[in-house]
């Protein structure tokens, strides 16, 4: 029998993991089927288990069972439980369910093929939600000098930043009190799918600097008008989800797929 995976999440009907995978399998010879799973909000687990007793292999996870899937999870990689979230399934041989997440090598890969600074740069995240926590290590591990985290809620920016205290320089602010330059600004808040812009100082921006988005739609966001307006370098979160795609690929498969293709290919659907 094919291999089967899929993504869960609800909705999911315009996910394009499926696409995705699809494309991966292809390219570097795996069969291999991925689908996408619109599972009810209140039972995630009955559906995960439906699909292995189905002869599902792995899954990826989107909004809103992360935070289900860590939980149900019998084990967990060092990094899923730093983000506190799963993106990524898998089923051990002795048939447990393995939690990892890719979300955040997938932004920092992202940032790399966009030559972003990282190593020795002052960051800023916006937001302190499930999408901001995920990514906080990563950015650490690649050498981030600063780590600023802002925050609509402030306590919740304070309390996530009290969370990586140990693992370098974290703080945690309200937007108004940020104080730039930086060399980067990672928009990690659900404001950009309301067409809203977290109400930020001018001036945030150094020299060469770089706005990312984590979201990414045909237009650009508000966040990236604005930043490129003030004279920021601006990238989206496309190529995040293909390089967390990608990553989760190759824990499965044990090959990596090419990414630059589908980059190019995708955005052209958008
Ligand atoms: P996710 O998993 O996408 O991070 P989440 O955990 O619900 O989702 O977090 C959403 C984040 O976006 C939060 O940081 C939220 O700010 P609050 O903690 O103050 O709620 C932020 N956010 C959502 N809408 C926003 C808006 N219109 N302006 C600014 N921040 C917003």
């Amino acid at each position: 029998m094919t291999d089967r995976y899929a993504v869960f999440g609800n909705p999911i009907g315009h996910s394009r993991s499926p696409r995705l995978h699809a494309a991966f399998a292809e390219q570097t010879g795996q069969a291999m089927r991925y689908e996408a799973i619109e599972a009810p909000v209140a039972d995630f687990a009955t559906a995960w288990q439906r699909f292995v007793a189905d002869g599902g292999r792995g899954a990826n996870v989107t909004v809103p069972f992360k935070e289900t899937a860590f939980a149900l999870a019998d084990t967990l990689t060092p990094r899923a439980r730093l983000a506190g979230a799963v993106n990524t399934l898998s089923v051990t041989p002795e048939g447990g369910t393995h939690g990892d997440t890719t979300d955040g090598v997938g932004l920092v890969r992202d940032l790399e093929a966009h030559a972003a600074p990282l190593d020795g740069a002052r960051v800023l995240l916006l937001g302190a939600g499930g999408a901001s926590r995920g990514v906080i290590e990563p950015l650490l591990d690649a050498g981030v000098a600063s780590l600023t985290i802002a925050n609509r809620t402030v306590a919740k920016a304070e309390a996530l930043a009290q969370l990586f205290a140990e693992r370098g320089e974290v703080e945690g602010c309200g937007f108004e009190a940020v104080t730039g330059p930086f060399d980067l600004v990672v928009n990690a808040t659900s404001a950009s799918l309301a067409g809203d812009l977290p109400p930020l100082p001018e001036g945030l921006f150094g020299v060469g600097g770089l706005a990312y988005d984590m979201m990414y739609a045909a237009e650009p966001t508000v966040f990236l008008r604005w930043a490129g307006a003030q004279g920021a370098r601006t990238v989206d979160g496309l190529g995040m989800l293909i390089e967390q795609a990608a990553a989760s690929f190759a824990l499965w498969r044990g090959v990596e797929p090419e990414t630059a293709p589908l980059y190019a290919a995708l955005r052209q659907t958008l």
